[in-house]
């Protein structure tokens, strides 16, 4: 039997969702609510959907809904998953970021837990087989130890402050938009816990907004991570993951919906006197975000493993608010684990 999805917050990338659900078998959107009521009513219309509203409280008074997936501007997150199960949802998918700080994590996932309620961040690119795969990999030994890992995703994003990416009170800037990707790959990979973290920021002084971080991540194990995410260059959405005998490379990491992927693997090669040994692992397209419904619906079905534990979100925002420190600080941070 379908199960009946609820779509809070009815803007651009609601629609990414809207058409999963409205191609799948087994998920029906039942209703959708936004604070803008006629958005909600047209993106009703668009998807076939008889019922709009203007908050979730009016769309939960009406509806039993099996799964509700919260899709509004960044700093409302924390509020609406409250919300909502107080309201009696038992069942969340909240897209990134699920939260502006630890400390809101932490408290999202106790009440998660109190209240035996199922949320899960948005972060579908843990749905994609190649990260998976890559996942094996590297447990498998495939280039040895993990030693260093590196991250891209940037994008030449309009300064607009009524897009919530430039606007800071809607919990704007690239790493809620794209960073957090990248801290949550280089923790999975990295294999280890996070010791120690710097950032450096680059804001836009008109719009007091940050459009840029480039990040260190040290690990208890050794491994060291780096990233660069900003929205003042060309989009690239790359994740490299060197070993003591190779590196993976995943050119295309983050957002996939309709296009093939690879991966790389990487050995040798040195200048020009030995050319490297490459192995490509291929996968048919397909769409993550399709992938990260049908995990979540698997697991409130039959029990199937999580891509992404909310434990894992958790531990992604103590990363970020040690490189956060380390902007205001210009220090190397620790990650404080026994708080
Ligand atoms: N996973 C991905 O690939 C991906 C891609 C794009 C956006 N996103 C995420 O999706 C979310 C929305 O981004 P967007 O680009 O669609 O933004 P958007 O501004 O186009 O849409 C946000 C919608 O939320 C509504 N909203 C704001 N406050 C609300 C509230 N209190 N209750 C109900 N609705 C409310 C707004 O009216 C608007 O319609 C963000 O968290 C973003 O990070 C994820």
């Amino acid at each position: 039997m379908k199960i009946n999805v609820g779509i809070l917050g009815c803007g651009n990338h609601a629609k990414t969702h809207a058409d999963v659900i409205h191609k799948s078998s087994y998920a029906n959107l039942k209703a959708c609510a936004d604070i803008d009521l006629e958005r909600a009513n047209v993106f009703a219309r668009k998807y076939d959907c008889d019922h709009s509203y203007a908050s979730l409280k009016e769309m939960r008074s009406e509806h039993e809904l099996d799964l509700l997936l919260i899709v509004a501007v960044p700093a409302v997150h924390p509020q609406l998953i409250s919300e909502a199960i107080e309201q009696g949802i038992k069942a969340i998918i909240c897209e990134k970021p699920l939260a502006l700080n630890e400390q809101q994590a932490r408290d999202i996932h106790a009440l998660a837990t109190e209240n035996d309620v199922l949320v899960v961040e948005g972060l579908m690119y843990r749905s994609h087989p190649q990260i998976r795969r890559t996942k094996e990999l590297l447990e498998s030994g495939a280039i040895g130890d993990v030693q260093y890992i590196h991250g891209q995703f940037t994008d030449y994003n309009k300064l607009n402050p009524k897009n919530w990416r430039s606007n800071r009170s809607q919990g704007g800037g690239s790493m809620t938009a794209k960073g957090c990707y990248l801290v949550d790959a280089c923790n999975y990979f990295s294999g280890s816990r996070a010791k120690a973290a710097f950032c450096m920021e680059s804001i836009n002084a008109d719009l007091n907004v940050e459009v840029g971080e480039t990040a260190t991540i040290v690990y208890e194990n050794g491994v060291t991570a780096q990233f660069e995410t900003n929205h003042r260059s060309v989009w690239r959405e790359e994740l490299r993951v060197c070993g003591t005998n190779g590196t993976i490379v995943i050119p295309h990491a983050i957002v996939t919906k309709t296009q093939k992927r690879f991966i790389e693997i990487q050995r040798n090669g040195a200048y020009e006197t030995r050319p490297m040994e490459t192995e490509r692992i291929e996968f048919e397209a397909c769409n993550s975000y399709e992938l990260q419904l049908i995990n979540v619906y698997n697991h409130i079905k039959k029990g199937v493993e999580l891509n992404l534990p909310i434990t894992d979100s958790v531990i992604n925002y103590m990363v970020t608010d040690a490189l956060m420190k380390s902007v205001e600080t210009g220090k190397l941070e620790p990650v404080l684990w026994d708080q």
